[in-house]
This record gives structure tokens, C-alpha cells and sequence, in this order.
């Protein structure tokens, strides 16, 4: 079928169906939202906002509650996506909070859901300190990846069994070990460390990695990330077939990696954190060699309207989520014309 990447369905369900136990098949990033949801509750009951809202209260409203409030479109936007996940109730322009609603969320992170469960760095981080970030970016500040508080976060959710798990499912699709084994993999926004060490294990070794991200800091903790190789533990920078390379967030400047370089490309939860999608699918696939696969995880939504998991990601630096459409548009344009979408989350891409 045109626009199709060739992993039969069979093919598909057969290589995942260890993982998708785990999974029990729910839709990634439906549930995703659900955790959003909830991060953000928090987040607005820290600051009284919920207590607040126990009246019908309108935008401005709760802006002069919060009070220096220079970004009052993501005011908004957190409360419209709160109304579309029902945990606000909107009437004749005026939200109220629907308690009902925001206990059942909270009753999903206390019965362990598995989504829920992995995503308690987030959920904590809410309580503890990110609540502050979310008035401060409401106040009108910004905040990166690379924020102090941004940074531990991640540090500790892209350890996560979810990730582990994602990651996996993700090498599966791409042509799992028998397809992957002995090629060079860019992997692209490689984060901490967590993840190059998640494919080298998987791939026995066998493979050459270039570890690749968009900050400085980041790629250097991953070349000081310790992996254990037959039983002696060493440094990532050390092994002979792993190579680092630091990219231009503003994307103003190519990768500095040569045409036709790699066999794959591996970027697990990056693309919604960069405002130039497009720009690095294409890079993406100017590295790889012809028939290379571009393996991706990113949030993917049904319609382009805004959803928690994107209010999240601006609140935290990143950019936005994309829908399918979006994403076979940014394939399309890089020239990889075979296309397959996985769990509303997973998708890979064939270059011609
Ligand atoms: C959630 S981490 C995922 C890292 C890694 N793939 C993993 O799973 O451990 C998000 C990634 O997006 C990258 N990133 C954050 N902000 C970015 C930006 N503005 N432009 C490009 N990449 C960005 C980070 O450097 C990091 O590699």
C-alpha cells in the first residue's frame, strides 16, 4: 500500500506482544493526557486555583486569582484542555472544577496504573517544585530542557520502566535485532545515557552509535553514563563503537554528520520538544543511506487542537505534540515516503 512502511500487521503484533502485555494495549497517548491531566490538577490545587474554581469563575478571573499573569493565552489553553479532559466544566464562559473527575484521576495514580506509576517523577515533580515553574512560565518566564528543575526531571523519568519499555517496542518496529544488528544507529537526542545504554544491550553490542543531542550538558553526562561490558563497567566515551556528536537546537546549522552516514535513526520522545520538526526529520534523513529507517516515538494526538500532554510540554520548554497528518507531512517533505504509525505514539519512516 502507498505511503506504508512494510511491517506486517502479524509481523507487527508478533514482534510487540511481550511488550504490548505491559502495555495492555491502551492507546499511549490517550492515557498520557489522563497523567497530564492530573499533573496539571495538582499543579492548580497547589495554588489554590482548584479551591477557586469550586465557584464558576471566568479567564480573568483566575488570572487576577493567580496575578501577574502576562501569558494569558496559556492560561487558556490549560484551562480549555482541562475543560476537553472534564476536569473543568465550562459554562457561559465561566470553569468550574469537576471533583468528580479530578478524583477518579487521582484514584488511577493510586491503583498503580502503569502509565500513572511511571509517571510519578512528573507527578511529584508537580507537587514539589514544578507548580512553581507553571506560575513562573504563566508570569511570562521561559524554561528549557536544560533548566535545573526541567533537567532532574527527565534525569529521572527517561529511566522509568515506561521508557525502558518504549524504547524496545520501538527497536522492535524499526526491524528489532535481525534488521538492526551490525548497522551504525544515529541516535537522535540521545538524552542522559539511559537510552544509547537500552540499544547497545539490545543490539548485544553489535552495532556502530552515534549519540547525538541538542545540548552540550546533555551529551556530555551521556559520554560519562556507565555501561556494563562483560562485567567490567565503563564509560560510554570509552567503547570504540560509540561516537558523540553535539546539534544545534535552532537547527540554523546542519548536523555535522556527512550524507548517507547511517544504516538507522533512533529518537525516542524528541520531536515535540523542538519548534523545527521538520527541519530535523529532514536532516534525519539527509544522514541516512538509502532504505535506512527512521524509528520515532512522540506523543501523537487526532486533531491538531491542544491537549494536556502539549500544554505540559510548553509549560516545561518543549514545543507541541502532532497529529499523524502532521507527522506524514514532515515524512513526505524529507523524502521518506514510506510511512507506518503505532499506538498513537510510535511511527516509522523508510527513505526511498
Ligand atoms: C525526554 S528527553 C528524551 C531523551 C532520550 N531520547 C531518552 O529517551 O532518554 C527529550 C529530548 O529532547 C531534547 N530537546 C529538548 N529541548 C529541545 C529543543 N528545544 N530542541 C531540540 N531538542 C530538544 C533533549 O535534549 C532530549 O534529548
Amino acid at each position: 500500500m502507498k505511503g506504508v512502511v512494510g511491517i506486517s500487521l502479524s509481523g507487527k503484533f508478533k514482534c510487540s506482544l511481550s511488550l504490548l502485555k505491559n502495555l495492555k494495549t491502551i492507546r499511549v497517548a490517550v492515557m498520557g493526557r489522563k497523567v497530564n491531566a492530573l499533573a496539571l490538577c495538582i499543579g492548580l490545587d497547589k495554588i489554590g486555583v482548584l479551591d477557586f474554581l469550586e465557584e464558576p469563575r471566568t479567564l480573568s478571573e483566575v488570572s487576577s486569582f493567580i496575578g501577574n499573569v502576562k501569558r494569558e493565552d496559556v492560561l487558556r489553553e490549560l484551562l480549555e484542555v482541562l475543560v476537553d479532559e472534564s476536569v473543568l466544566v465550562k459554562q457561559n464562559a465561566h470553569y468550574k472544577v469537576n471533583r468528580a473527575e479530578v478524583e477518579r484521576l487521582h484514584e488511577m495514580r493510586r491503583s498503580g496504573n502503569m502509565m500513572f506509576r511511571d509517571s510519578e517523577p512528573l507527578l511529584s515533580g508537580f507537587e514539589k517544585v514544578l507548580y512553581e515553574i507553571m506560575v513562573d512560565v504563566l508570569r511570562g518566564a521561559g524554561f528549557d530542557f536544560v533548566a535545573p528543575e526541567v533537567a532532574t526531571l527527565f534525569y529521572i523519568q527517561t529511566a522509568s520502566e515506561a521508557y525502558g519499555l518504549g524504547r524496545r517496542l520501538l527497536l522492535e518496529l524499526g526491524g528489532g535485532k535481525a534488521s538492526l544488528k551490525g548497522r551504525k544507529i544515529l541516535d537522535l537526542g540521545c538524552g542522559f545515557g539511559v537510552e544509547p545504554i537500552t540499544i547497545l544491550n539490545y543490539l548485544e553490542f553489535d552495532c556502530h552509535l552515534v549519540c547525538a543531542d541538542f545540548f552540550p550538558n546533555v551529551v556530555d553526562e551521556c559520554m560519562h553514563a556507565e555501561v556494563k561490558v562483560n562485567g567490567e563497567s565503563k564509560r560510554l566515551k570509552d567503547l570504540e563503537n560509540v561516537e558523540f556528536v553535539k546539534l544545534d537546537p535552532s537547527m540554523r546549522k546542519p548536523f555535522p554528520i556527512p550524507d548517507e552516514y547511517v544504516d538507522a535513526v533512533f529518537s525516542f520522545q524528541v520531536l515535540h520538544w523542538s519548534s523545527h520538526p521538520q527541519e530535523i526529520i529532514c536532516e534525519a534523513a539527509r544522514t541516512m543511506k538509502s532504505k535506512g529507517t527512521f524509528m520515532t516515538a512522540t506523543p501523537m494526538k487526532k486533531r491538531e487542537k491542544s491537549t494536556t500532554t502539549d500544554v505540559i510540554v510548553k509549560l516545561l520548554g518543549g514545543n507541541k505534540t502532532y497529529s499523524e497528518e502532521e507527522l506524514k507531512g514532515f515524512f513526505e517533505e524529507a523524502g521518506l515516503k514510506k510511512y507506518s504509525f503505532f499506538l498513537s505514539n510510535f511511527a516509522i519512516a523508510v527513505k526511498n
